[in-house]
């Protein structure tokens, strides 16, 4: 693993360097894409939330650049030529730096997101912009027992419904636990199948699930099971992000990539 003091390698002529910000499922899967390339430096970014975190394929560097400046000055150093921001959908910040630094670099730079899930019909979804606004949904329809899917760092708002007993799945655990009346917390990692997310909303008898509109296959099937067993959906929406050129796949990235950055050398 590359550290952010190590230098950058002197690159062969006509390698271009790429910085892919990751965490994600489209973040590894798009440097095990680029892992044979030779036309490119690929480093993956982690933010470094996670105890023991995946690496990814590849050169990688794990922890916070240090806001919009130490981003600007990171690439700098490392001359890299381009940006793939594959954060998650709810990571709310990092995508707006890697937009005002590579603006201010006059760097490419792309948005790898997966498409947010859709209602289908038979869905009860209720559809919020924060945590106030679904605490303030589940006050309103009167729920007793709720699938807390909302990661374990923004459980606080939750805390304050003494009439609710919460069933909270994280995949590693809150720390500390907020203050909650009746809360127990289930260790899990996706992916979920359905005829499991059956049976955990119909044993635990869950009559509301809370969630971000992540999108993706890993942690879907919780909706088809709410489908087919009425349960409501609290939904998180995502919030607006940068204006930038969007790939909702790794194939469409890599297109991008050829048109922009580099092409592979055959
Ligand atoms: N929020 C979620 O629901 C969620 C779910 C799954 C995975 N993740 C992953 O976890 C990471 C952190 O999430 P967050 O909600 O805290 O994001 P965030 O609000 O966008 O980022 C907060 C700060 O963390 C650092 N950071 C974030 N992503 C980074 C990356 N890939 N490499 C290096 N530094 C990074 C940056 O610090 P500096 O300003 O110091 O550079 C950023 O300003 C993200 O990379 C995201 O992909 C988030």
């Amino acid at each position: 693993m590359r550290t952010d003091r190590s230098p950058p390698e002197p690159l062969a002529r006509g390698v271009r360097g790429l910085l892919i910000l990751g965490g994600t499922t489209e973040g590894y899967a798009l440097a095990e894409a680029l892992s044979e390339r030779s036309d490119l430096r690929v480093v993956s970014s982690l933010a470094g939330r996670t105890e023991q975190p995946r690496r990814p394929c590849g050169e990688s560097r794990i922890g916070g650049f240090g806001g919009i400046p130490g981003l600007i000055d990171y690439l700098r150093a490392q001359r890299l030529d381009a940006v793939i921001d594959a954060t998650h959908p709810f990571a709310a910040t990092m995508g707006w730096n890697a937009a005002a630094a590579c603006d201010a670099l006059g760097l490419p730079l792309l948005r790898l997101e997966r498409p947010a899930w859709q209602p289908q019909p038979g869905d009860d979804w209720q559809q919020i912009d924060d945590w106030p606004a679904a605490v303030a949904a589940l006050q309103r329809s009167g729920a007793r027992r709720v699938l807390l899917a909302v990661g374990r760092q923004e459980l606080a708002p939750f805390a304050a419904l003494d009439a609710v007993s919460f069933l909270i799945r994280a995949v590693s655990a809150p720390r500390p636990l907020p203050a909650f009346k009746d809360a127990r917390v289930l260790l899990a990692r996706g992916p979920f199948t359905l005829v499991d997310e059956r049976a955990l909303l119909a044993d635990e008898r869950i009559d509301t699930i809370v969630c971000k509109n992540s999108g993706g296959a890993a942690t879907a099937a919780k909706l088809r099971a709410a489908r087919e067993l009425g349960v409501r959906v609290i939904m998180r929406q995502r919030a607006p992000r940068p204006p930038t050129t969007l790939a909702t796949d790794v194939q469409a990235a890599l297109a991008w990539l050829d048109t922009n950055v580099s092409k592979p050398s055959d």
